[in-house]
């Protein structure tokens, strides 16, 4: 039995439904905080079992039974996030299941500009002290975040972004979902880390050439860092625009660039490129 935690979210629920095409349905658990969130998966007859990270005595009670867990990291970021997973780990060992996939980030460490790669840094210890056979997907930053980074750039021919010279090896979260379900489905993943993102990357000079295939020239102009923050912190709470900071300037120091030939192995294909994405959201 395969169980699937944060399967209400995109990236959980896809994997559900890439998983269905491939496996019985009956070999499927879907771990949720709100089973309304997930009908659609229980009329596919997909088990739905009671999943929140803060509430490990029902974690342990819902892992009864599962050989494989895949592990969604939490939308918190910190030692919230952290506690969350801990608890997670822990209930998978005292149920006894045997293997975890955990969804990670590129480069994780303690000294990351992107603060949530330094809690996926403390839960790929975690796991692999844990005893519990692992395959860690380190994914890339989702194509699907795009648009919400270059704004209106191919309307206006500016986009401002301060990541400099940097470059990300971006993903499209369909395709990682297709990666995780094909791993799910196969031998061969045991104690593995996986760098989850394109076999290239783009830099936001790139990002500008691609937008401006379509009859307008777009201009990548690299704007300060700190001014980047002051105008974030004038719409998002200060800890979501230091997030927000801490992805632009990991970005420039290229500790999101790993590209990578894991997914395009798992999926038998070229993942979707940056220029596909664009061009499909035309
Ligand atoms: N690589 C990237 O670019 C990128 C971008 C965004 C996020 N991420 C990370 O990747 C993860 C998966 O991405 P996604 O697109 O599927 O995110 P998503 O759509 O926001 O889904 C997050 C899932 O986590 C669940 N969750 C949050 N807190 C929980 C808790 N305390 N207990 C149980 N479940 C909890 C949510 O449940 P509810 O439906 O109950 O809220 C939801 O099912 C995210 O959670 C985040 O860690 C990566």
């Amino acid at each position: 039995m395969i169980a699937i935690t944060g399967a209400s979210g995109h990236l959980g629920k896809a994997t559900l439904e890439f998983l269905r095409t491939k496996t019985s349905p009956d070999s499927l658990v879907a771990l949720v905080r709100d089973p309304a969130k997930v009908a659609d998966l229980a009329a596919q007859g997909i088990q739905v079992r009671a999943g929140d990270y803060d509430d490990s005595a029902s974690l342990v009670a819902s892992l009864a039974g599962i050989d494989t867990l895949v592990l969604i990291s939490s939308s918190v970021t910190g030692p919230e996030r952290v506690r969350q997973h801990t608890n997670v780990i822990e209930a998978a060992k005292e149920a006894g299941v045997k293997h975890v996939f955990y969804t990670s980030a590129p480069k994780p460490s303690l000294e990351a500009r992107f603060t949530p790669a330094i809690d996926h840094f403390l839960t790929e210890e975690l796991l692999k002290e844990s005893g519990l056979t692992y395959t860690i997907f380190r994914n890339s930053i989702y194509l699907d975040v795009l648009p919400g980074l270059v704004g209106n750039a191919a309307e206006t021919g500016q986009l401002f972004y301060p990541a400099g010279e940097g470059k990300v090896s971006f993903v499209l979260r369909a395709d990682i979902a297709e990666g995780l379900a094909n791993a799910l489905t196969t031998e061969g993943h045991e104690n593995k880390i996986y760098e989850i993102g394109a076999p290239l990357s783009w830099s936001f000079k790139d990002i500008a050439a691609v937008l401006s295939q379509n009859g307008k020239t777009v201009e990548y102009i690299d704007i300060p860092t700190r001014a980047f923050e002051a105008e974030l912190m004038k719409h998002l709470p200060a800890p979501v625009a230091k997030v927000y900071t801490g992805l632009a300037e990991a970005i420039k120091h290229n500790e999101l660039n790993e590209p990578d030939p894991a997914l395009e192995n798992l999926l038998g294909r070229t993942p979707v490129s940056l220029a596909e994405f664009l061009k499909n959201r035309a």
